[in-house]
């Protein structure tokens, strides 16, 4: 791989030692991945926040590049472990809470903005179209290569940390045309709506591209999809399809960019829908715990969530996941008033899935496939999608 001379100097450790480590898994990423050269990134998000991931040599790492390391490009962080402020509120222990500190601090010291969230595009770590950047979140990654048309891989945390204190990436996957052309054709045969039905199709699709061995799908059929439906869509293929990249008709800025893709049109219809469906609902003798918010909520999710839940009561364990500047919009236009009025929790920084409540609860109830697939796999809660309006009868019953 072609290096720069300001690259090959990072690697030769003239710009320390962090910055030496960071060009050296950039390197031997490119090298793996046969890039020419890197590409400069305009901004970078970090996953592998939680405490729970990261354990102490996950920490000792961090605190290891802090010594000297200071990011180049607007970084921002995945969900942690817990709600920075209201940790004991949702049930984190005291311990756990101490080391998710150390971990947010050794972030800090280099300089990362400590904003946690899974929907950066929603706090102002925004890329352009076509900006080449370094994000590690999968469903994060989906978006802002699809929706938004920028340019990444799905990055591990280490590498994306090391994009974030050299501003580079190694040019490959996702940053070339020849990669980002759709290799299937899929046309929707059903009405779509809702995040939860969202969520569901992305699961059909990504069932089917996995069967198929594909990666990028041209999807059509779609009419129009709001942010947040795009957002549970983008979460659920890249869960159940693995997928950091599609095309939708008339709805992503790319899908007239590139040929057609070859070969038969593949079709979901509402049977498959169906079928996806039953498959994330678990025969659940109790919904002990609802959560709305995966990915993480945006200020009109929380809105409507305050309109349904004006007034009213809960009964059960419901927490709103979202990130922390979006909450305080929320606060400011009288939201979380009428939320935490009702009894219901706000997990700022967090989510159900990263939060350490393994075995905590027995039923929970989500409007998003994502974390149906997490709730089963990582907390071993039963799990059951339904509608936002759904979660909230739920919660108040
Ligand atoms: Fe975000 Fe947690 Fe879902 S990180 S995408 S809210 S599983």
């Amino acid at each position: 791989m072609k290096l720069t001379s300001d690259e090959q100097d990072m690697l030769d450790g003239k710009h320390g030692k962090a910055i030496r480590k960071s060009m050296e898994i950039l390197a031997t990423l490119g090298e793996i991945f046969e890039a020419e050269c890197m590409v400069d990134v305009g901004s970078v998000q970090i996953a592998g926040v939680s405490y729970t991931n990261l354990g102490e040599a996950g920490l000792e790492f961090l605190s290891d590049m802090a010594e000297d390391g200071k990011v180049k490009v607007l970084t921002t962080l995945n969900p942690a472990g817990m709600d920075r402020e209201n940790w004991k509120a949702l049930g984190i222990n005291e311990e756990f809470a101490k080391n998710q500190v150390r971990v947010i601090d050794a972030f800090a010291k280099m300089g990362i903005i400590t904003t946690c969230s899974c929907t950066p595009y929603f706090i102002g770590n925004v890329p352009h179209f076509g900006q080449h950047i370094a994000w590690a979140e999968s469903s994060a990654v989906c978006y802002a290569n699809s929706v938004i048309g920028a340019r990444t891989n799905r990055e591990g945390g280490p590498s994306a940390l090391a994009s974030a204190l050299t501003g580079k990436t190694p040019k490959y996957g996702y940053h070339l045309d020849e990669n980002r052309q759709g290799q299937v054709s899929i046309k929707v045969k059903a009405q779509v709506r809702g995040t939860d039905e969202f969520g569901v199709l992305g699961k059909a699709i990504g069932d089917r591209l996995i069967n198929l061995g594909k990666n990028v799908p041209f999807i059509t059929g779609i009419p129009s999809a709001t942010v947040e439906e795009l957002k549970s869509f983008c979460a659920s293929i890249a869960t159940y399809g693995g997928t950091a990249l599609f095309h939708m008709e008339g709805i992503t800025p790319e899908s007239d960019r590139y040929p057609k893709p070859e070969g038969n049109v593949l079709e979901v219809n509402q049977k498959d829908l169906e079928k996806a469906r039953s498959e994330l609902v678990d025969v659940c003798p109790e919904v002990d715990f609802v959560s709305v918010g995966c990915p993480h909520a945006s200020i009109s999710e929380i809105e409507k969530i305050a309109g349904l839940l004006k007034g009213k009561k809960v009964k059960k364990e419901f927490w709103i996941t979202t990130a922390r500047p979006i909450k305080k919009i929320a606060d400011e236009a009288g939201y979380s008033k009428i939320i935490e009025d009702a009894g219901a929790k706000f997990a700022a920084d967090t989510c159900c899935v990263v939060a350490p409540i393994k075995g905590r609860f027995k039923g929970m109830l989500v409007d998003s496939a994502k974390a149906c697939y997490y709730g089963r796999a990582s907390n071993k809660f039963k799990v059951r999608i339904g509608t936002v309006e759904e979660c909230v009868e739920e919660a108040t019953k």
